[in-house]
């Protein structure tokens, strides 16, 4: 506000007006805390050791940093902040609004939607079991270096949320519930976007998902029984996907979570160069089957799309990773049978989660 008097000397002050969105409600949070922790939700036998016959246990590549491992008040306080619309300019999404758990954390459109209606670049990433990935970098293209730098940008995109650092804490501090939250999560009242990013990445990296049918075939000693499991399709296609099709090269782990950025010949020119050279990550396949659409710009609707295009639609580029390619060369054809492709397809159907897709410790707390 500018003032000026009769001589025309003036005066300015600056002030920050917060009118919070008429509909908007505060958290219902159960009266005890859901868990969250290690300790109180432990990892299964298959997820922390190796054992005969998986896939390997995903645990090595834990990018959880020693100095913010999950507690049970910093994945709650992150539960909310996930699910508030208050962390946009307008109040009109959350990350929630593209990160939807019904669908594994991803969204259905192809881009998703930000808080003026403007698209996404890409093409929404799944969540489920981000904990678990190699190395610790994110988005498709690994340009943040941490999960606790990644859940700050999406804050500030001027397509997302559209939001400055100093907005949102003057936004959370007006609120009734969050200085509360943040005492119980970091001992003080005090609300800092270093606190916001650690419990934003706890709540993250609590998106575990360890109850599919896939983990369901291993015994509390994390030896799998896949025979005694899966129909006759699922352990063909566990035969394919850890053997003559390759999927676990990439895919790895019982978590089946790729071990860095690949190019995967999905073009032959690249349009879009990810990582460097057509090179992309890609989220765990946990919950695949409810996430399409598929890929960084979500070009495949199915999953049958996805593994046709494996089996005789890699591009060559310059870039195109060797696992894909022939020993002279080439992009490699699977030649896989109609069988086998359904085959591969019901065993990622393994992968669907239903406990995880409708946890109320993972769900909204605004009503
Ligand atoms: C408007 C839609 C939108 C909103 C809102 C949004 N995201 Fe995302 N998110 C995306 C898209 C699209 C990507 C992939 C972008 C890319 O890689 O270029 C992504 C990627 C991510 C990733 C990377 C996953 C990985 O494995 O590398 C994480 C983590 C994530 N978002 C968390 C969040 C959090 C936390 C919030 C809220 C603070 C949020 N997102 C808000 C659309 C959104
Ligand atoms: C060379 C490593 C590599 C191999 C081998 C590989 N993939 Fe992938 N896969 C990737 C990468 C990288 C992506 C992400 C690519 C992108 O979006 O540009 C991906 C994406 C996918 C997706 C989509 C994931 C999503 O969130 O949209 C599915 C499903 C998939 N792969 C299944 C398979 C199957 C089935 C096989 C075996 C027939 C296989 N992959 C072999 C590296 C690989």
């Amino acid at each position: 506000m500018t003032a000026r008097d009769t001589t025309g000397r003036t005066a300015s002050q600056q002030f920050t007006v917060v009118v919070f969105s008429a509909d908007l409600t505060a958290p219902t949070l159960p009266v005890s805390s859901f868990a969250y922790s290690d300790a109180r939700v432990p990892l299964p036998r298959h997820f922390t050791q190796n054992a005969a016959g998986g896939g390997g246990s995903p645990v090595g590549a834990d990018n959880t940093p020693a100095t913010n491992a999950i507690t049970d008040a910093g994945a709650t306080l992150g539960r909310v902040l996930f699910y508030d619309r208050r962390l946009s300019l307008n109040d009109g999404v959350s990350c929630a609004s593209c990160h939807q758990q019904a669908f594994a954390f991803s969204d259905t459109a192809v881009l998703s939607t930000g808080f003026q209606g403007g698209r996404t670049g890409r093409h929404s990433m799944g969540l489920a079991n981000a904990r678990f990935y190699n190395g610790g970098r994110f988005f498709w293209d690994e340009r943040a270096a941490s999960l606790e730098a990644q859940v700050l940008q999406p804050i500030q995109d001027v397509t997302e949320m559209g939001l400055t650092l100093e907005q949102l804490q003057t936004k959370l501090s007006l609120t009734a519930y969050y200085p509360a939250l943040f005492e119980a999560a970091f001992g003080s009242r005090e609300i800092t976007t270093d606190r916001v990013a650690r419990a934003l990445s706890q709540y993250v990296r609590a998106l575990t998902s360890t109850d599919s049918k896939f983990d369901r075939a291993f015994g509390a000693n994390g030896v799998p029984n896949f025979e005694g499991t899966f129909t006759a399709q699922e352990l063909l296609g566990q035969q394919l996907y850890s053997g003559r099709a390759g999927c676990a090269r990439c895919h790895g782990t019982n978590a089946h979570i790729s071990d860095g950025v690949h190019n995967t010949g999905l073009d032959a020119s690249i349009t879009d160069a990810g990582a460097g050279n057509g090179r992309f990550k890609a989220p765990s396949l946990r919950n695949v089957e409810v996430r399409a659409p598929y890929m960084h710009d979500g070009r495949f609707r199915t999953l049958e799309q996805v593994v046709d295009f494996y089996d005789r639609g890699v591009q060559n580029n310059p870039g195109l990773d060797p696992r894909l390619r022939t020993p002279g060369g080439q992009p490699l054809r699977l030649n896989l049978s109609l069988q086998e492709r359904d085959a591969l397809v019901a065993f990622m159907k393994t992968f669907t989660d239903r406990t995880f897709l409708s946890d109320p410790r993972l769900a909204s707390p605004f009503r």
